[in-house]
């Protein structure tokens, strides 16, 4: 059976005709693979794997990334810790006070990001599927990054190009007041260092490397670099590069982190929205910039 491929602009793609819970032919591994490098972003609607089988969907496409859990472990709702658990739901199944510390991760989603670029290596594919969705809001929007360069102007090229930008898995949390972490616990999440202009070695397109968790340009004072981070995220994310998913139960959208950011929209935190997610780790890591 052939798939049904449907652009979705700016990025995006949706693909029908397929069934991620069965495994995969290598070469439908391979296209796949291909529509990721033209489209950044895919959606598969009307899927219903379970937990094994979202797993096994994504082993397809490489090692798997821990995220955060690689070092904080501690209860989980689900039986592989390589699934994160994009939701507001406690442990003993439950929705979380507005107080629960782990609404503040939920909130931190609402952030233009790209997954685990905090860390080395980082995310390529994130695939993220909808268990419970809310009845308003709660969507994930998608910003092409290879856009954002080929449209940032010529002296922002300049004071780009050459340059990397610090990644920190905590900043995004200082922004948003959650500062509570003792030294220990900071010098245990190392800060790691991306190219802010990186060639895709697959697709061949040039990307502007930015995102919430980038907090300093090494060579630039905090200040001057932190805005520059700001100036940048902000042309990436205009309303002509952003993709905006609308989720269904059963939608598994997958998308390339070293070729996007994304950002979850607010939802009633006082409604259930659960979704999970398996994460690959890149590959053909980027070399640091010196
Ligand atoms: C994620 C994420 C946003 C959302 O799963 O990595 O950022 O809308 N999700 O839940
Ligand atoms: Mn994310």
């Amino acid at each position: 059976m052939t798939w049904k491929v449907t652009p979705l602009q700016p990025l995006a793609a949706r693909v029908e005709g397929i069934d991620l819970g069965q495994p995969l032919q290598p070469h439908e591994v391979r296209q796949i693979e291909a529509l990721m490098d033209s489209h950044a972003v895919l959606v598969f609607p009307g899927q219903r794997l379970d937990q094994h089988q979202q797993i096994a969907f994504a082993r397809q496409f490489g090692p798997l990334d821990l995220g955060l859990r690689r070092l904080k472990g501690g209860a989980h709702r689900f039986e592989y810790a390589e699934l994160a658990d994009i939701s507001n739901v406690k442990v003993d199944g439950s929705i979380a006070g507005r107080d629960d510390p782990k609404i503040v991760g939920n909130v931190a989603n609402q952030l233009w990001h790209s997954d685990s670029s905090f860390q080395r290596p980082r995310a390529k594919y994130s695939m993220l599927h909808a268990v419970v969705v809310p009845d308003f809001g709660g969507q994930t929007e998608f910003a092409d990054l290879r856009l954002a360069w080929d449209t940032l102007p010529g002296w922002l090229r300049q004071r780009v190009q050459g340059r990397s930008a610090v990644h920190f898995a905590l900043h995004s949390r200082f922004l948003l007041g959650d500062t509570g972490y003792t030294e220990a616990q900071k010098a245990s999440i190392p800060a790691v260092q991306w190219p802010l202009v990186q060639t895709d070695p697959r697709s061949g397109r040039t990307v502007l490397f930015v995102g919430v968790h980038a907090c300093e340009v090494p060579g630039m004072s905090l200040a001057e670099g932190r805005m520059l981070l700001a100036d940048l995220l902000e042309h990436a994310t205009q309303r002509a590069h952003v993709h905006t998913h609308e989720w269904s139960v059963g939608d598994l959208v997958m998308w390339d982190n070293t070729a996007t950011v994304h950002r979850g929209r607010w939802y009633d935190f006082a409604q259930r929205r659960e979704l999970r997610r398996a994460t690959t780790e890149e590959v053909n890591v980027p070399e640091r910039v010196t």
